[in-house]
């Protein structure tokens, strides 16, 4: 199939970007999303012609690195599937798609389809581990885990932190985000001795990141490539209730970038 590819183009943060059309020609319905972009990468640099700069890892859904909209729509809007793992048989042949990076003030554009997302990794690490004391690995039926338990805290853990949820909401919360990874670990018994200041803590940064609120339309759980429910906000509203409620404080200082 032939496409009309308009793709968003900036040299760099500060630089004024802008939409390019490409045609790109003879792609295989078989292909994925990126592999189509490499092949009109090869096309430009065999030009001699500056390629699209993009992000991938694994290309195998499981990383969260490759953040495009396509059409509008964070990863094209084919329910539970990402970019690299969408496939050119859901286009038509003659179609033109707009590419654009993810849009939100906490992720700066590096460059063309490339943004910024480091502000997920500070919120993890404002609360998203276990402390535990070094030596050998505990027995592994010390702790018993109820089946229920273990498959939401499962569920949660899904997101793979690709930042869909907040390029689709229309005031760029993190919530799905954090409520994912706040839960994961709230619900396990090894998670619960610091259930309250995870919660206090990762909120604290949600915000000074400078992620909009939830006001719970939905767009990001429409969109999330690993279907994380809404009812992980509602969870840790209730957490972070409960912990307000204790008296829990929040930490105060920025956690380092
Ligand atoms: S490249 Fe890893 S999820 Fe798409």
């Amino acid at each position: 199939m032939n496409l009309t590819l308009r793709i968003w183009r900036q040299k760099s943060a500060t630089a004024p970007g802008r939409f390019e059309t490409y045609e790109v020609r003879d792609v295989l319905p078989d292909m994925s999303f990126l592999e189509m972009l490499d092949v009109l990468n090869e096309r430009l640099i065999a030009e001699g012609r500056e390629p699209v700069a993009f992000e991938s890892d694994c290309r195998e859904g499981i990383c969260g690195a490759c953040s495009l909209v396509i059409n509008g729509i964070p990863h094209g809007g084919h329910k539970g599937t990402t970019a690299c793992q969408l496939h050119m048989r859901h286009f038509r042949d003659g179609q033109t798609i707009t590419i654009e990076p993810w849009r939100a003030r906490a992720f700066p554009i590096i460059k063309d389809l490339i943004v910024d997302r480091s502000a997920l990794d500070r919120i993890i690490q404002a609360g998203g581990f276990i402390s535990v004391n070094t030596g050998s690995a505990p027995e592994a039926n010390s702790i018993l885990v109820p089946k229920d338990v273990a498959e939401r805290a499962m569920d949660a853990a899904a997101c793979i932190g690709c930042g869909a949820c907040v390029a689709a909401c229309k005031n760029a919360s993190a919530m799905l985000f954090v409520a994912a990874k706040v839960s994961h670990l709230n619900l396990l018994p090894q998670g619960k001795p610091e259930k309250d200041r995870r919660v206090r803590n990762m909120v604290a940064q949600m915000d000074r990141e400078g992620f909009g609120a939830c006001t719970v339309t939905g767009s990001c759980e429409a969109v999330c490539p690993k279907e994380i429910s809404l009812a992980f906000i509602a969870k840790m509203n209730r957490d972070y209730a409960a912990a307000l409620l204790k008296g829990v404080p929040r930490r105060e200082t920025a956690t380092a970038a």
